[in-house]
């Protein structure tokens, strides 16, 4: 796939109605007080945002929330985001009742240079996952160029993510770009050597990952629940850890393709093992394979610690995607801290893939010494795997 794509600084947008599509997906508070409980994604839009209205255009911004299914759910509406998003720019944000409804298009039709108007929830249009022609065409009737900037939805073909590019010259925004050079620059020449940290509980999950990585990295390592299922497969007692019976062979495949292409695959070599799964578990230090019944592994071991610490020491890059453990609980978050304080140590250029790892190293304290940390989950590991981005795809190569 080609990643090299034309952005907004390729395309003229002075005077003109830019439909830019961010992610806006933000945490909310559970308890429906509209509260954004990380602004993240709205902070990471800013850039892009600030440079078309300075460049004179009218922003007509629009995104997703939740899953409503194209149905009107209130508590998904994109209301709280643009009281956010005027705080940050400083700046009077007008919101639309709907996505392409009589409010929306009066709005958008009345814009002037140097406002902006978020649309409302797109997911709030029956079309907008069906990737609906007819919702594209009415969503880029509003607008003379479309920007995207929704990094963290471009695996998703929708309307308002790809669609629309069939309709209105469709460049990148600054963030697609920045997650495009860091992640695809790793991917694609990498400084070497190139270690990859996988973790997280499922090997389902990570399957096309492991499959992409063992052909660019020199050495993966395996860690989080996933590492359960290697072990089993090559006869260790897992006791009651995380377990895919389904993935036994894959993950031996997986340790014979690593061995065929002389790539180093590290699996824990001891594990802290907890009798519940529970923050006051009682815990102890095993063997990786010598987990008694009754037990489950909730994290790496000290020993594995020190083994995944030397392996990043001297790297030249490093992707990183899932926490080592139930770094969610004080008792057993030694594993994932241990490598996000290693990784920012190292001089290596690192990379932390969306969802769980960036919350674990926002969490844990280090997220300013890393290079880069995606804002998206779902759409840096489908990047790692090697698919093709339907968002990325859409825009107009370089
Ligand atoms: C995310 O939070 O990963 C993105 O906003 C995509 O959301 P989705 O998984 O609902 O498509």
């Amino acid at each position: 796939m080609n990643y090299n794509k034309k952005t907004v600084k390729d395309i003229d947008v002075k005077g003109k109605k830019v439909l830019l599509r961010c992610d806006f997906n933000v945490p909310m508070a559970k308890d429906g007080s509209g509260v954004i409980t990380d602004d993240k994604r709205i902070r990471a839009a800013l850039p892009t945002i600030q440079y078309l209205l300075d460049q004179g255009a009218a922003v007509i911004a629009c995104s997703h929330m939740g899953k409503p299914k194209g149905e009107v759910r209130p508590e998904l509406s994109l209301k709280p985001v643009a009281v956010r998003l005027g705080e940050l720019l400083d700046k009077d944000i007008i919101m639309a009742a709907d996505v392409v409804g009589e409010d929306a298009q009066a709005k958008a039709a009345a814009l002037q240079p140097g406002q902006v108007l978020l649309l409302e929830n797109t997911r709030f249009e029956k079309g907008e996952t069906k990737n609906d022609p007819e919702l594209a065409k009415a969503m880029a009737s509003m607008a003379e160029v479309y920007v995207s900037d929704a990094f963290g939805a471009v695996h998703r073909g929708h309307a308002s993510t790809a669609g629309v590019a069939d309709y209105l010259p469709a460049v990148s925004g600054f963030l697609i770009q920045k997650e495009l050079d860091f992640i695809g620059g790793a991917l694609a020449n990498p400084k070497r050597p190139l270690v990859a940290i996988l973790g997280g509980s499922k090997v389902s999950s990570k399957i096309g990952v492991i499959n992409n990585l063992l052909e660019i990295a020199d050495t993966i390592i395996i860690g989080g629940g996933m590492a359960y299922t290697f072990s089993a497969a090559q006869g260790g007692a897992v006791g009651d850890s995380l377990l895919e019976e389904d993935w036994k062979d894959y993950s031996l495949e997986m340790l014979q393709k690593a061995k065929d292409k002389g790539v180093k695959l590290l699996l824990p070599v001891d594990t802290v093992i907890a009798d519940k799964f529970a923050p006051d578990a009682e815990s102890k230090v095993v063997k990786a394979g010598g987990i008694p019944d009754g037990w489950q592994g909730l994290d790496i071991g000290p020993e594995t610690i020190k083994l995944y610490r030397d392996a990043v020491k001297d790297a030249g890059t490093v992707i990183w995607n899932g926490p080592m453990g139930v770094f969610e609980f004080e008792k057993f978050a030694a594993g994932t801290k241990a490598v996000a304080e290693a990784l920012s140590e190292t001089s290596a250029i690192t990379i932390i893939g969306g969802g769980d790892s960036a919350a674990a190293v926002q969490q844990l304290g280090y997220a300013d010494k890393m290079t880069h940390i995606s804002t998206g989950g779902g759409a840096s590991l489908e990047f790692m795997e090697g698919k093709e981005l339907p968002g990325v795809a859409c825009l107009l190569d370089a």
